[in-house]
């Protein structure tokens, strides 16, 4: 467990580095608690496309199927969710060239990205581990803040493998397996982005009410919304930027207002998951988000 490995006799309280999570150290994945999973919203593209739904309903079995059993089943894509696939990540990656960070862009030649064919979990889990021992898990939906953010504690990530419907390539109102491998992925093999991850997680199990909502906006402003300096210049690392067009470009444009990231400030600030962000921070490294985050879980 977490809090027994859990450094007493040095300073910082939380170290993070005796926090490495072995696979007998997981909880059993059938114990995942959830308040609820949200699945294809009425106002969804796919809503009323009988064989879309049908698709989902059988990727929401595989990961139910995991919960039970622990082990990935790979998704069988069709041909027509490749070709989404292809359409968004080469369309992404033109403007990732411009905008990502270095750190970002590196990464996912390292995982072997590729624009032609959608990742599978399992093969992304294999260099991961490798990497920074962070794990993938499939889920069928969206879930509650607390549920999702606890099980990054344990340096893993739910994630969804269904693709956004066809009839709308540029949009999906939840995450899909394009926001979730092409947002999220590549980061989780940044040492202290992960160990970051680790420290929210943390947070999110010993936290009020109060603080889980503050860690709520500390999650939205850096690991989707995120902004990070590089050699005097701002590049973006955040999942919500880096896997869509608008977001993306919006976040350069002289619409938003780039402030110095302030953690104070950030787990104050309110923000509209509907609407382009016009207020974005800006970290000067992952190791330095990490630190003010680890001061800011002790104090929990
Ligand atoms: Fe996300």
């Amino acid at each position: 467990m977490l809090t027994d490995t859990k450094n007493t006799t040095t300073d910082p309280a939380i170290e993070i580095t005796n926090f490495a999570v072995k696979d007998d150290q997981l909880p059993e994945f059938r114990d995942m608690k959830f308040e609820d999973i949200n699945q294809l919203a009425l106002d969804h593209p796919g809503a009323s496309d009988e064989e879309y739904r049908t698709r989902r309903d059988h990727i929401a079995s595989l990961a139910k199927d995991f919960r039970e059993t622990g082990k990935i089943t790979d998704v069988e894509y069709t041909d027509e969710e490749q070709g989404v696939w292809r359409y968004v990540a080469s369309k992404l990656e033109e403007l990732q060239q411009k905008y990502a960070s270095p750190f970002y862009l590196g990464a996912k030649s390292d995982l072997g990205f590729s624009n032609d064919r959608i990742p599978q979990l399992s093969e992304m889990n294999r260099r991961l581990k490798e990497l920074t021992g962070f794990r993938l898990a499939p889920i069928e939906g969206l879930v509650e803040t607390r549920g999702f953010l606890s099980w990054l504690s344990y340096r893993v990530m739910l994630s969804t493998q269904y693709i956004r419907h066809h009839s709308h390539p540029e949009y999906t109102p939840e995450p899909d397996i394009v926001h979730e491998a092409i947002g999220h992925i590549p980061m989780f093999t940044n040492p202290n982005f992960a160990d970051y991850s680790q420290l929210v997680g943390h947070g999110a199990r010993i936290a009020t009410d109060q603080q889980l909502e503050e860690l709520g906006r500390l999650y939205w402003f850096t690991v989707e919304f995120g902004l990070v300096e590089h050699e005097g210049d701002i590049k973006a690392y955040g999942a919500g930027l880096l896997s869509s067009f608008g977001e993306l470009e919006n976040a350069f444009s002289p619409n938003v207002e780039r402030r110095p990231f302030n953690l104070e400030q950030v787990i104050n600030t309110e923000y509209n998951y509907a609407d382009m962000q016009p207020i974005l921070y800006v970290i000067p490294s992952y190791a330095e988000l990490k630190e003010v985050t680890r001061k800011y879980i002790e104090s929990f």
